[in-house]
């Protein structure tokens, strides 16, 4: 299931908000459409964000007229800044953003219409290049999953998260068509239910069984030996191999730990940030009261209490057991095993 097409200039989106109860189609023909689609989680999840952004920045250019070079990559730096602006913590939104305004500077030799075509080129091999690497990540970490497992995921980092197949859904994916049998326990992921609306939706589509639970019930599930071990996606993964995911991950990881229990993260290596040494250096984003106070449209918390949003928490590298890549698995001393993943990147050898 993918989550979003470009065809003639338009950008069509699922709408996650709407789902599960219906299957709404959100279109947009302009860069700051593109970008509000991804701060109100029209379109979520660290790859899927990424690949919206730069189809977003190549309709952003297609929409400058002028004959005038300089002033047309001035107005890319400012279209890219202002979809950047839109969520701090995924990184594959800055990688996929810069990504397309490097191929068209590389390129600012060709005419305008020449290097809008290049950066369309390029936003799709982004867009194809998460599916291969979903289905990479489903090779290497299906050998981490064994048939009769029970696996706890957190948020959703599935399908809808990526361009297809998934991340940590990848695995599972991977494992259940390989004959596996397994079977998911989906946080529910307040505030905004992706574990609950969307994991459990994909999951159920492709007849891979699924149980939701609410987030406080991790423990009790992992303390009565009923979970084989914990997949969950990453929006940020930095040198050390501290981790940003959904908030709530971090309790899962410490919750893992204490019971035993393996703590794997699935991600691309464009989730990979090489130029930060730790987590305290990830920018957390805080989201607006009202998805906490409210459900669905319904109010659950009295009016004009406090209330805090922030959307990602960071898992230290010692509570994570192994990071699946399209490259590859990571072991820890994850400090060493991404310092060699960097080499292997820009030396070539992939
Ligand atoms: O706020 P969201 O829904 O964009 O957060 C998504 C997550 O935290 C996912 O786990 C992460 O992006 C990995 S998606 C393959």
């Amino acid at each position: 299931m993918r989550p979003l097409y470009f065809e003639n200039g338009v950008l069509r989106l699922i709408d996650q908000t709407k789902l599960p109860e219906s299957t709404v189609w959100h279109e947009c023909c302009s860069y700051d459409q593109v970008a509000k689609a991804i701060k109100d989680m029209i379109i979520r999840g660290a790859p899927a964000i990424g690949a919206a952004a730069a189809y977003g920045t190549v309709l952003g250019m297609s929409a400058i007229k002028t004959k005038d070079k300089t002033f047309f990559f001035d107005e890319v730096k400012r279209i890219a800044d202002e979809i950047k602006n839109t969520r701090p913590t995924a990184v594959n939104l800055f990688w996929a953003v810069d990504r397309i305004v490097d191929k068209a500077y590389e390129n600012r030799e060709e005419s305008i219409e020449k290097i809008i075509e290049i950066a369309l080129a390029e936003a799709q091999r982004i867009d194809e290049e998460d599916v291969k690497s979903n289905r990479k990540i489903g090779e290497f970490g299906g050998e981490l999953i064994h048939s009769g497992d029970t696996i706890l995921t957190h948020c959703n980092a599935g399908s809808l998260a990526t361009c297809d197949y998934g991340t940590a859904l990848g695995m599972v994916r991977a494992a259940h068509d390989a004959g596996k049998q397994v079977h998911v326990f989906a946080c529910e992921t307040r505030p905004f239910l992706q574990g609950a609306r969307l994991t459990a939706y994909e999951l159920m589509k492709d007849g891979i069984p699924v149980t939701v639970i609410c987030d406080n019930m991790a423990g009790y599930f992992m303390y009565t030996q009923q979970i084989s071990c914990c997949i969950v996606g990453a929006d940020r993964i930095v040198s050390n191999g501290d981790t940003a995911n959904k908030i709530g991950t971090y309790s899962i990881a410490v919750l893992a730990k204490e019971n035993n229990i393996p703590f794997y993260v699935a991600a691309p290596v464009s989730t990979i940030d090489f130029r930060i040494c730790c987590g305290s250096r990830i920018p957390i984003e805080e989201r607006d009261p009202h998805e906490v106070t409210h459900i669905r449209g319904c109010r659950i918390v009295p009016d004009g209490v406090n209330v805090r949003n922030p959307a990602f928490d960071v898992t230290p590298n010692r509570y994570i057991t192994a990071i699946i890549t399209d490259m590859g698995i990571l072991y820890p001393p994850f400090s060493k095993s991404i310092q060699k993943l960097g080499e292997r990147l820009n030396g070539g050898g992939v």
